[in-house]
């Protein structure tokens, strides 16, 4: 199968008619969002969705997300509207944020993977909307990469991953957010079981008190049940082993000079992930700019592109840790699952 590539930067609505008719024969359509590119089908055609399992290599116990193009669009989806979900929905939609409620009988079971709840959100990206209003219903998309690859933020990661696979990518240039939307459970309580950039902290000034998910900053324990089929499994890894290091800026970056002197004289090719507050640290090494450790949001729009290019030079990425509040809960909840959880505290 050939990818076609249609440009929707300058005019979204022409490649969204003709991802539309593909999605309506049931067919795949990768596309951007505000966070990451999506690998999007008819979300109400069981037959279709099965095709993105298949493109992208997913254990299909893994249930995805149902995008949609007005907020109202969620009623038909959820057996009953959660009272928390207008307020949300009114503050937060469109963008990154993903509710998790009760399915109604309109949802396919392929959708949910045999779940009795459906993740939906309203993705805040110009293609994105006029693709899903084009196709005249739901899309399910889960991030277009191989799974277990780096999400991709990019038209050419995508292709990198995709080609060949699927017939057409709309390409709509880089993603702002870069890490994919937070998913909240409304369920019960209410419980962040993906971080993203709506932050628990923002959540709370509109609905008061919001849970984490035991397993966002640690792997499952043997034999625990995840909330979120998703978080069970390997995730983000790039081939290179990638170690963390968290604490203070400078103790930071003295522990990874450590390492990185260590590794080279064992023969690795070493990388670090350095930050506008440790780069002057690493001069003479091979490291790239991540970002600002003030100012997390800025460490996840460049995480997973960054872990792309540094994996075609390095076998050991050595990447800085910040504090998991705010937006660096998204940050550090993606490094960790790309280091499998291989990190040292100084
Ligand atoms: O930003 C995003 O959310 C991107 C863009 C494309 O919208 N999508 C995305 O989809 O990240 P995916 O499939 O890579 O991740 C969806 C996550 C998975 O961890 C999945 O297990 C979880 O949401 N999920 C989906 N439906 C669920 C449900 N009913 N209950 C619990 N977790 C669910
Ligand atoms: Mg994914």
């Amino acid at each position: 199968m050939k990818t076609e590539v249609i440009s929707t930067v300058e005019q979204p609505e022409k490649g969204a008619l003709r991802g539309a008719a593909l999605i309506k024969k049931g067919e795949l359509v990768a596309f951007p969002t505000e966070t990451v590119y999506g690998l999007g089908a008819d979300g109400l055609n069981g037959q279709a969705v099965n095709k993105i399992f298949e493109a992208k290599g997913r254990p299909n116990d893994n249930p995805l997300i149902l995008h949609v193009a007005e907020k109202s669009a969620v009623r038909a989806l959820w057996k009953e509207t959660p009272p928390l979900a207008e307020i949300l929905t009114d503050t937060f939609w469109p963008g990154p944020l993903t509710l998790i409620y009760n399915r109604s009988a309109a949802v396919p079971n392929e959708v949910t993977a045999g779940l009795d709840t459906v993740a939906v959100r309203m993705p805040d990206n110009p293609t994105a909307l006029a693709l899903i209003r084009a196709s005249e219903t739901p899309i399910a998309a889960p991030s277009a990469n191989l799974s277990g690859r780096p999400s991709p933020t990019t038209a050419e990661h995508v292709l990198l991953d995709m080609e060949g696979r699927i017939p057409l990518l709309l390409n709509g240039g880089p993603c702002r957010f870069g890490v994919e939307s937070t998913v909240l459970s409304l369920v019960d309580k209410p419980t962040i079981l993906r971080p993203g950039a709506v932050t628990k902290e923002m959540l709370e000034a509109v609905i008061g008190p919001v849970a984490l998910s035991g397993s966002i900053l640690s792997p499952l324990l043997a034999g625990e049940k995840a909330l979120s089929p998703g978080m069970k499994y390997k995730h983000y890894a790039p081939k290179a082993q990638v170690i963390v290091v968290s604490g203070e800026a400078a103790a930071c970056a003295g522990r990874i000079l450590e390492l990185y002197d260590k590794m080279e004289a064992q023969g690795h090719i070493c990388e670090i992930a350095a930050t506008v507050q440790t780069i002057a640290y690493y001069q003479g090494k091979r490291c790239s700019l991540m970002g600002d450790r003030e100012n997390p949001a800025t460490l996840c729009a460049n995480l997973f592109s960054l872990l792309r290019e540094m994996d075609k030079r390095a076998d050991v990425i050595l990447s800085e840790g910040v504090e998991a509040t705010g937006a660096g809960l998204a940050f550090m909840n993606r490094l960790l699952r790309a280091a499998g959880f291989c990190i040292e505290r100084v």
